[in-house]
Parts: structure tokens; C-alpha cells; sequence
């Protein structure tokens, strides 16, 4: 079914040491990963801060690798233009943070990025059923959002295939990303689920392995077993 599908890798920077922002960064990249994944909280959206575009420029400046910003904020849309403006090539907002998508979805989309939405785990698939059309991904979360390092909500796998039906009925294929708690143990029923992004937060950055040995060893759960 997704034998040839190749599922792509994103790490989450939450959990790097910022102190070495850019090394982290660089070690990663050399390790495979495919592309960065920042987390934006508000203190609204969620209670926790984390950062805003300075860091993201500042990974900008580290890599060559595309950008995704999970805007977990309360106005997402106030903005689209400083995440642009500092790099990123997709902005990904939360559906339940903003009472018009379909308007934001075409705010993103002004700013030149790529553009899409992330639900969190009380929120169903059909609730993107309007916005099929214009997204460009979709962040299914399997932790509820706020901080790094919690456990996989596994039954929200079952989204996956949920969304890729709607996504087929409105003649749309595009990228359907995990979210939350992604390791090497689960990793391959992410993939089997039907995933094409697995973020991976504190499974690349954590003090047990490097980040270059934790992605091959995400890599090798993701791999054909034959
Ligand atoms: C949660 C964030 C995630 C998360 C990833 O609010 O959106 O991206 O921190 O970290 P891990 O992989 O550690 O769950
Ligand atoms: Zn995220």
C-alpha cells in the first residue's frame, strides 16, 4: 500500500539546545533530516512561549532546508507576513484558532509561502472538510499541543486514513504530517497509517544520542523490512 510512498522527516527544534542553535541545526541536516520543523506558541493558543521569527531566521541562516512554522497561536494570521519575512516556506495554523480558515488560508497563501492547518486531538478531520481545496498539509496532532516530549496519543492514527479519504473525495492529494511523541518504536505505524512528514521533536534532540544517530535510527524503523 505505501511501500513507495517515502515518508520525510522533520525535526522539532523545542527540545535543542538553543545555545548551539545553529550546530543543532547543522546536525541534523547533515544527518538527513529533510526539512525544519518550528514551534510557535503564544502563551494564548497554548499556555507555554517558545519563540517568534528571530529564531526562525536564525535557523534560516543555518540551513538550506525548508522551513514549516506550527503557528500555535491565537491570531495566526497578525503573522503570516514576519514568519515570511524571516524565512519560512510554510505556515501551518491551527483550525481551531481562527474562526475564518478558508480567509486565513488565503492570508498565508498572499505572503508567497505554502499554506495549511494543524487539529488538535479533540478536533475531527471533517471538520477541514471546507478548506480541502485550498490547503497545502495537513498537521494531524497526537499530543495535545504546548511541549515537547509527551507521550503518542495513538488512537489518533486512525485520522490519517480519515483524512486521506476526504482529501481523495475532493480530488486533493497533499502531504499529511504527525505530529507529537514520534520515535523509532512507533515510527513505522506512523508510515503504515499513511504519513508522508513524521515530526520528530525529542526523539532527534535529547541527551542520549546525537541528532544524525537518532535520525538514522528513525530512518532504519522507516525502512522496508525485507
Ligand atoms: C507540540 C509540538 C510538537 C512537539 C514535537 O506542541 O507541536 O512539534 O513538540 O516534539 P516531540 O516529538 O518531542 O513530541
Ligand atoms: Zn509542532
Amino acid at each position: 500500500m505505501s511501500a513507495t510512498r517515502t515518508v520525510r522527516i522533520a525535526p522539532s527544534i523545542l527540545t535543542a539546545d538553543f545555545g548551539r542553535l545553529a550546530e543543532q541545526v547543522q546536525a541534523a541536516e547533515a544527518g538527513g533530516a529533510d526539512l525544519f520543523h518550528l514551534d510557535v506558541m503564544d502563551g494564548h493558543f497554548v499556555p507555554q512561549l517558545s519563540f517568534g521569527p528571530e529564531v526562525v531566521a536564525a535557523v534560516r541562516a543555518a540551513t538550506s532546508l525548508p522551513i514549516e512554522v506550527h503557528m500555535m497561536v491565537a491570531q495566526p494570521a497578525a503573522h503570516f507576513a514576519a514568519f515570511a519575512a524571516a524565512g519560512a516556506q510554510t505556515l501551518l495554523f491551527h483550525v481551531e484558532a481562527t474562526a475564518d480558515a478558508s480567509a486565513a488560508l488565503a492570508a498565508a497563501h498572499a505572503t508567497g509561502c505554502r499554506a495549511g492547518v494543524a487539529v488538535s486531538p479533540g478536533t475531527p478531520v471533517e471538520r477541514l472538510a471546507p478548506l480541502l481545496g485550498a490547503l497545502d498539509q495537513v498537521v494531524i496532532m497526537l499530543v495535545h499541543p504546548g511541549r515537547g516530549g509527551q507521550t503518542m496519543l495513538d488512537a489518533h492514527l486512525d485520522k490519517v486514513p480519515q483524512l486521506r479519504a476526504l482529501l481523495a473525495a475532493a480530488g486533493r492529494d497533499v502531504p499529511i504530517e504527525l505530529d507529537g511523541g514520534v520515535k523509532a518504536e512507533n515510527a513505522a505505524r506512523c508510515a503504515a497509517a499513511g504519513a508522508d512528514i513524521l515530526v520528530a521533536g525529542s526523539a532527534v534532540y535529547n541527551d542520549r544520542a546525537t541528532p544524525a544517530a537518532a535520525l538514522a535510527q528513525l530512518r532504519s524503523a522507516l525502512a522496508p523490512a525485507d
